[in-house]
C-alpha cells in the first residue's frame, strides 16, 4: 500500500510579517525542503515526492502565513510541519516575531493498493469525509495540532493496513497445528455430560445466560482437579497463589491490548452517579409498587462503564510489577489465581457447560528472562502431560494456534514467524484438547502460552541484568476439564481412573427433590 498525505496548515505570529521577515521564512522553506526534511530518511529515497515538502507559494497574511505540505511516507505532512516549528522560533525570533499558534485547516490521506471487497473505510470522529474509488481510499480529517502530535495520522494508515490485511485473509488467519496426540484411553460414555449432569441433580441452570449454580458433586469434581493441580503441578514446580481483581479498569485493558478489539464479549460495570439513597429512593419504590425493576432509569443514573469483569483472568495482575525493575534473584517468578470467576458473553455459542458466560479457572503466570520463561512452558508441558496420561487418562491431543492475546485483540494471524528467543522458541499458545464421544468433537480445555515481552512492555516491567523480560501464562478451566472428563469417563465413579475417584470419595448427595 502506498500512502500519500496533503495538509494546508496557518502559523499565527505575534507581529506584523515585515517583508524582511517574509524573506527569511522562505528561505528557511527552501532549507527545510533541501535539507532539513531530509534528515532520517533511508538513503535509497531520493524522489523528493516522498519527502514532506512545502508546496507552492507561502501566502502570507498581516500576522500569518498560509503553507502546504505534502508528502508520501518519509518526513510526512505533519512531522514536516513539526520540524519547520522548531526551525521557526530561532529564525522569526530574530525579527522579533514568535510563533503563536498553529491551525490545520486541511488534511488529506490517500492510500492507493489492493482493497479487497467489502472493505469498508474506518468510521472515526477525526474522518470527515472517506471515499474509496479505483484502489485508491481518500480520507479527509479534520485534526488539530494535538492530534497531530498524538500521531493521530500515522495510526490511521496502520489501520487502514490492518483492516485490509483481516479482510484478505477473513477467517483464514486462525492457526492450528497439531504437536502430540494421545492414545486411545478406554471410553465410559457417548452421551453429553452436562445433560448427565443435569439429571442426576449435580447442576443446574441458574436465571442468568450462560451461568450454573454448581451442586456439591459437581464442585467435588472441580475441588478433585484442583487438588491434583496443585499436587502434581502448582507444587512441585513452586508456583504462589496471589489474588487478582475481577474487576478489570479500562486502563488494564489499554495497555494488555484487550481494548482493541474484545467489546462485543465483554460484561460491562457500571458505578451509581451517586450512593446518596435519595438519589435512588424511587428506583427501589417503583419496584414495591409494580413489581418491576425500572431499568431505563437505572441507566440514567449510573457513570461508566469504567471496565468490564475479568475476562483473560492474567490482565489486571500486571499492575502489582508497573514501572518495576525485578531484582534478578526473584527470576523466574511463577504465581497463579484461583480467586474467580472469568465472564464473556458468548451469545449464541453457549453450550452445556463448556461454553458458558461465566467460568472457573486457575490462571497459572510466570516471568523471567525469555530462557526462564520457555523452560517453564516446557516443564508445564512435560507436568500436564504426566496429568492426562497417568492421572485423568484421556484421550487428547495439543495443537499449537494463533496465539490467545492475539485472537483476543481481533489481530490476524498471517503465520509469519513470531518473535524468537535465543534457544528458537516461538511466542504462541498450546491449546489442548480432549476428545468429546457424544459429538465427535475435540474440546479446547486449557492452553499454555508464552507471551514474549508483550505484557512486561505493556506495564513497563524491566529486569534488573537488562535482559528482556518474558511472561507466560496458562488457564486451566475446571468447567471444560469437567466436561471432558466425563464425556470421556460417563458419571459413574467406579469407572473414573482411581487418582480421580479416590480424591472425589463418596459424592455428596445433599439435595433430594420431591
Ligand atoms: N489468559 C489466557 C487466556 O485468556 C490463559 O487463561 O486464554
Ligand atoms: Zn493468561
Amino acid at each position: 500500500m502506498r500512502s500519500h498525505f496533503e495538509m494546508n496548515a496557518t502559523l499565527q505570529f505575534s507581529g506584523e510579517i515585515t517583508t524582511e521577515a517574509q524573506a527569511a521564512l522562505k528561505k528557511l522553506i527552501e532549507d527545510s525542503n533541501r535539507v532539513h526534511f531530509w534528515k532520517g530518511v533511508p538513503k535509497g529515497v531520493t524522489d523528493p515526492a516522498e519527502i514532506g515538502q512545502i508546496t507552492g507559494i507561502p501566502q502570507f497574511g498581516k500576522n500569518s502565513v498560509d503553507l502546504s505540505f505534502s508528502s508520501g511516507p518519509y518526513t510526512r505532512v505533519h512531522d514536516a510541519l513539526f520540524r519547520f516549528r522548531k526551525q521557526v522560533a530561532p529564525v522569526m525570533g530574530r525579527h522579533r516575531l514568535g510563533l503563536r499558534g498553529i491551525e490545520v485547516n486541511g488534511y488529506r490521506i490517500t492510500v492507493s493498493g489492493d482493497f479487497p471487497e467489502g472493505f469498508h473505510s474506518p468510521r472515526l470522529p477525526f474522518i470527515r469525509e472517506s471515499s474509496l474509488e479505483d484502489g485508491t481510499l481518500t480520507l479527509v480529517l479534520d485534526v488539530s495540532e494535538s492530534d497531530l502530535e498524538n500521531k493521530i495520522p500515522d495510526r490511521l494508515v496502520r489501520l487502514v493496513e490492518e483492516k485490509v490485511q483481516a479482510a484478505t485473509y477473513g477467517g483464514k488467519g486462525e492457526h492450528w497445528d497439531l504437536v502430540f496426540e494421545s492414545g486411545k484411553k478406554p471410553r465410559y460414555s457417548d452421551a453429553d455430560p452436562t445433560a448427565e449432569m443435569v439429571k442426576r441433580g449435580w447442576i443446574k441452570h441458574s436465571s442468568a445466560r450462560g451461568q450454573w449454580i454448581h451442586g456439591p458433586q459437581s464442585v467435588q469434581l472441580f475441588r478433585a482437579f484442583e487438588k491434583i493441580v496443585l499436587d502434581e503441578i502448582i507444587g512441585p514446580m513452586g508456583f504462589s497463589e496471589m489474588i487478582f481483581p475481577k474487576l478489570v479498569p479500562w486502563d488494564v485493558w489499554k495497555r494488555s491490548g484487550h481494548a482493541k478489539g474484545v467489546y462485543p464479549e465483554i460484561y460491562y460495570v457500571c458505578t451509581p452517579k451517586t450512593r446518596d439513597p435519595s438519589f435512588w429512593e424511587d428506583i427501589g419504590d417503583y419496584f414495591k409498587v409494580t413489581g418491576e425493576v425500572w431499568v431505563e432509569e437505572i441507566k440514567k443514573r449510573i457513570d461508566g462503564p469504567i471496565g468490564g469483569l475479568c475476562y483473560a483472568q492474567c490482565p489486571p495482575f500486571w499492575p502489582f510489577l508497573q514501572g518495576e525493575t525485578l531484582a534478578n534473584d526473584c527470576l523466574p517468578a511463577r504465581i497463579f489465581d484461583r480467586s474467580g470467576t472469568s465472564h464473556r458473553y458468548e451469545s449464541g455459542g453457549i453450550h452445556g457447560i463448556e461454553r458458558v458466560d461465566e467460568f472457573h479457572r486457575i490462571e497459572v503466570l510466570w516471568l523471567g528472562t525469555a530462557e526462564q520463561t520457555v523452560q517453564i512452558a516446557d516443564d508445564l508441558h512435560e507436568a500436564y502431560r504426566h496429568v492426562f496420561e497417568d492421572i485423568l487418562e484421556l484421550e487428547w491431543r495439543c495443537a499449537r494456534v494463533t496465539p490467545w492475546f492475539m485472537a483476543q485483540e481481533g489481530m490476524i494471524d498471517t503465520g509469519e514467524p513470531g518473535q524468537e528467543c535465543g534457544c528458537g522458541a516461538r511466542i504462541g499458545t498450546m491449546d489442548y484438547e480432549a476428545f468429546l464421544p457424544y459429538s465427535s468433537n475435540w474440546l479446547e480445555f486449557q492452553n499454555v502460552s508464552i507471551n514474549g515481552d508483550k505484557y512486561p512492555k505493556g506495564f513497563s516491567v524491566k529486569i534488573q541484568s537488562g535482559a528482556d523480560c518474558w511472561s507466560g501464562c496458562s488457564g486451566i478451566g475446571l468447567e471444560r476439564w469437567t466436561a471432558a472428563f466425563l464425556a470421556q469417563k460417563g458419571l459413574d465413579i467406579e469407572n473414573w481412573p482411581s487418582g480421580v475417584a479416590e480424591i472425589v470419595g463418596e459424592l455428596n448427595e445433599l439435595f433430594k427433590f420431591l
